[in-house]
């Protein structure tokens, strides 16, 4: 099975880590406090999940990034080599007080992106608020939409087997240039949206 490594165990990261979790993805959560910090979560989250530094989440297939915009560069700098590492990006381009990071014109994947040289990001699970991502996929006889994007195809399709794994509906927007208008929080028009895909 897919190991799975999160970098940042806050609303998003561990709603995320309850679902592959629960859907036998061998999953790892690291803050920036350290394993220790994260064994209450573990032991509530239960089986498939463990608790490790940056450096061995990041050792995962499968890297979650789910950290604040503004610890990103500090989050990430562990790391030493991010050369083909499948990269799930749900940040967004927020700095404290809800006001939008400056991005030089560029969509933040892209950002996140030039930050992860050799990494192939697929930008995912950014739309939704953290406890509509917690909550069951499966609503009103259909499933949660999830959207993505990416440049790698074969990295969105292994993105995509994990949000379909995972009870949700994958909808892919396109390249990461493409789908910023889109995507992007803020700005974008579909964030906040909460979608069913209907069977
Ligand atoms: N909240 C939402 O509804 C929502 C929705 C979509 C996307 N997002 C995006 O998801 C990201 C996370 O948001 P959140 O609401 O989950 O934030 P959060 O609850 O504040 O959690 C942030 C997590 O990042 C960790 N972190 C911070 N600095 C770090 C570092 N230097 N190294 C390692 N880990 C570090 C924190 O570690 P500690 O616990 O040790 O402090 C914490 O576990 C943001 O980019 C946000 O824009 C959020």
């Amino acid at each position: 099975m897919t190991k799975i490594g999160i970098l940042g165990a806050g609303k998003i990261g561990l709603a995320f880590a309850r679902h592959t979790a629960r859907a036998g993805y061998d999953t790892i959560l690291s803050n920036s406090r350290g394993p220790e910090s994260l064994q209450a979560a573990v032991a509530e989250i239960g089986h498939c999940i463990k608790a490790g530094t940056t450096e061995e989440a990041a050792t995962a297939d499968i890297v979650f990034l789910s950290v604040p915009w503004q610890h990103l560069e500090e989050a990430i700098a562990p790391v030493s080599s991010w050369e083909g590492k499948l990269v799930i990006d749900a940040t967004n381009p927020v700095l404290p007080g809800m006001v939008a990071a400056p991005l030089d014109g560029k969509p933040s994947s892209q950002v996140v992106s030039e930050l992860l040289p050799g990494a192939r990001v697929v930008k995912a699970f950014n739309t939704l608020l953290f406890s509509l991502l917690a909550s069951d996929p499966h609503e009103a006889g259909g499933n949660r939409v999830v959207f993505y994007s990416g440049d790698d195809p074969a990295a969105k399709k292994s993105v995509l087997e994990i949000i379909s794994r995972l009870g949700f509906a994958g909808v892919d927007l396109g390249t990461l240039q493409d789908s910023a208008k889109l995507q992007q929080f803020p700005g974008g028009s579909l964030p906040g949206l909460n979608l069913i895909q209907l069977k």
